[in-house]
């Protein structure tokens, strides 16, 4: 098995380690990484952590005839997974769900960083209808103080959705805690858990400002 979980204190974190991820990885942390490369990297190394992500997707069994005679056999049915990704940085991870769950639906989930109070404010939300019983993959790259994920998990809680799962590339210590605290029933996946914050709220070494490098606003 390539995970790991590093922080005994957070059993439901996982880490996912394999060459390719760390290669890719290093390539996105490159400044000089231009946005095109940028947003393939983040898309690459999501189906990679992705694949681990959705490894308890529930199956069913259904009835498929082969070229030789009828079998039973799982596939994912009636309940689809939804991929909510955080705006803006999210969005570069979820095309990497859909083509591993085409079948899945996407809400969104529009939060920024208030840049003085470092608080999630949150602008849109829209999830599909009748999906309360469906997993949730909430996916962002970037996961630092943990307040925008934090309050993601909560509004999806308020609507009553029970299985969520948080995939990101890159996670500070300090946000890790503060989702295991406020929400110990959600699993995180990431392709790194990195040194700590600066005096800004950005981790270290961290890769800079994702929705920035993904969408070349800066
Ligand atoms: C970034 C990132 C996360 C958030 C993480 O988004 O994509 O959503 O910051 O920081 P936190 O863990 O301290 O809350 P940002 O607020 O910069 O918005 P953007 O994606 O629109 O650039
Ligand atoms: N948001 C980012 O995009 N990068 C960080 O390092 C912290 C928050």
């Amino acid at each position: 098995m390539p995970l790991v979980a590093p922080l005994a204190q957070f059993p439901l974190f996982y880490c996912v380690k394999h060459p390719l991820i760390a290669h890719k990885l290093s390539l996105l942390r490159d400044k000089k990484t231009p946005a095109k490369i940028f947003r393939e990297l983040v898309a690459e190394i999501t189906l990679l952590i992705a694949y681990e992500a959705t490894q308890d997707l529930s199956l069913s069994e259904v009835s498929v005839t082969t070229p030789l005679e009828n079998m039973l056999t799982p596939m994912l049915t009636d309940r689809y997974p939804v991929i909510v990704p955080i705006l803006r940085a999210g969005l570069g991870m979820t095309e990497s769900f859909l083509q591993l769950i085409p079948e899945a639906r996407v809400g969104h989930i529009g939060l920024y960083r208030d840049e003085e109070s470092l608080q999630p404010k949150q602008y849109y939300f829209k999830i599909p209808q009748k999906s309360e019983n469906s997993a949730y993959f909430i996916c962002d790259p970037m996961l630092a103080t943990g307040g925008s994920i934090a309050k993601a998990i909560s509004l999806l809680k308020e609507r009553g959705i029970q299985h969520i799962t948080f995939v990101c590339l890159v996670a500070a210590p300090e946000g890790v805690e503060v989702v295991a605290s406020a929400h110990p029933d959600v699993k995180i996946y990431t392709a790194s858990l990195d040194r700590r914050l600066n005096e800004q709220g950005y981790i270290l070494p961290g890769l800079g400002d994702a929705g920035d490098r993904l969408f070349g606003t800066k």
